[in-house]
């Protein structure tokens, strides 16, 4: 549910970046847009700016590639390609400042045209003293007490080679230790790894990242905001347990049926596991008592948590094949449903028997493996471009 939300604010992210905004005619150019990604920057820093090819109006942009032009709003002059001693230049679809200064401010208009064509795209750009970097950092989310990662963005234009990538990463300007045992840093990635996010974690990261071009070496900074976000508020009940549809059962043996459901983070007593037999409460619909539900176990494996309540059938009867049990987990922020049979036990079957370790076994890994997928899907929500 939480991957699906982060999902959402990204495309409303994106959607955002890319709409674009007709504006009137400026000189012989027919097509004028703006374009809603708005550049924030550090004084002193390279800067990259790049002329977006979106398909609009079901006209293809980047045809027009060759033949891009740079000017700043305000100057006529067209911003040449590279020479010897230029702080800024021109080349294909990006415009490079090197470094960028607070004068730099303003509206950069690339135009894109071909012989029967022109499209142009206003850029802003705003330089900040590298004081305020706290007031344009890049908002990030994670959640508390699973694993998570901090992105570095907007560095590929400074490390087309991202295997050489080197990362210096702080907290609220406090160097982040290499043998600190909570975060990992990889060399060729733009991540900080946190193997348990803390409440404590929100705050203030900063990337650095060194580009030496042409014998100076720039410095390279990007800061992030990271929010922590409870992610017991969010979870829901998962059952684990039973994992197949049917259960074998001799007539007339006794049999317990656990439902296994998997809470996570959130705390036990705020979910409640039941069995229901045709859709009604075990006790009512037993009225002997031959079935019950058993008692409730909370158990933790591993720092995760888990609930069990056993359907405890005394002795098997014909009654319980046309029977429909169902274990129902719920909490606060959802819940979910298992319907399962029992089924009359073939004779001569035993390697059924042999098969409960085996299906143990796959249940928890599978248990396992949907935990991490969940995390995972959590995972793509973190780097929010800065619009
Ligand atoms: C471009 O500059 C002119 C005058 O300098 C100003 O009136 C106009 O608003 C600017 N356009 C944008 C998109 O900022
Ligand atoms: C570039 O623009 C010129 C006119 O300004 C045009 O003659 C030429 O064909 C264009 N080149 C491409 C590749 O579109
Ligand atoms: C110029 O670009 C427009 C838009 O991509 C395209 O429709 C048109 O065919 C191009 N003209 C030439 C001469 O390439
Ligand atoms: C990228 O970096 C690796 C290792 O530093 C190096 O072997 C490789 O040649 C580099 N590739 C390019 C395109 O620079
Ligand atoms: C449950 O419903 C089925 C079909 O409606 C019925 O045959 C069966 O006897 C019911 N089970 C019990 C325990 O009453």
């Amino acid at each position: 549910m939480h991957g699906l939300f982060f999902v959402l604010v990204m495309c409303t992210v994106r959607v955002s970046a890319f709409r674009l905004h007709q504006v009137k005619n400026i000189e012989n150019c027919p097509d004028h847009t703006v374009f809603f990604k708005h550049y924030y920057e550090l004084h002193g820093e390279p800067v990259v700016l790049k002329c977006p090819s979106p398909r609009y109006k079901h006209m293809d942009f980047s045809a027009l590639t060759p033949n891009i032009t740079w000017y700043k709003n305000g100057s006529n002059t067209v911003i040449s390609g590279r020479d010897e001693d230029s702080r800024i230049w021109a080349k294909g679809n990006a415009l490079w400042f090197l470094p960028v200064m607070l004068e730099d401010s303003g509206v950069y208009i690339c135009t894109k045209r071909n012989s029967s064509y022109c499209a142009e795209v206003s850029i802003h750009l705003t330089v900040m003293e590298k004081t305020a970097a706290r007031e344009i950092a890049y908002p990030q989310v994670l959640f508390t007490f699973t694993s998570g990662k901090i992105v570095c963005p907007d560095l590929w234009d400074f490390a087309p080679n991202r295997t050489s990538l080197e990362l210096k990463w702080y907290k609220d300007a406090l160097p982040l230790e290499d043998d600190n045992e909570r975060f990992i840093i990889l060399k060729g990635s733009a991540s900080l790894i946190m193997t348990s996010v803390l409440p404590t974690d929100m705050g203030y990261y900063t990337c650095k990242m060194s580009f030496p071009f042409e014998g100076v070496t720039y410095e390279i900074t990007r800061t992030i905001q990271l929010e922590t976000v409870e992610q017991e508020k969010r979870i829901t009940p998962i059952i684990v347990y039973p994992a197949q549809k049917t259960t074998s059962a001799a007539l007339g043996s006794k049999m317990t049926l656990p439902c296994k459901v998997f809470v996570g983070l959130s705390s036990h007593f705020q979910t409640d596991v039941e069995w229901l037999a045709n859709d009604t409460s075990v006790d009512v619909v037993y009225k002997q008592s031959r079935v019950t539900e058993g008692e409730r176990l909370e158990i933790v494996e591993n720092g995760e948590n888990f609930i069990e309540v056993p359907l405890i059938f005394d002795s098997v009867e014909e009654v319980d094949f046309y029977t429909d049990f169902t274990c129902l987990a719920q909490n606060r922020y959802g819940y979910q449903v298992l319907p399962t049979r029992v089924e009359q036990e073939a004779v001569g079957l035993s390697w059924y028997i042999a098969m409960i370790p085996v299906a143990l076994a796959c249940v928890i890994v599978g248990g396992i493996c949907m935990h991490k997928c969940w995390n995972r899907r959590a995972d793509k929500g973190y780097s929010v471009p800065k619009v």
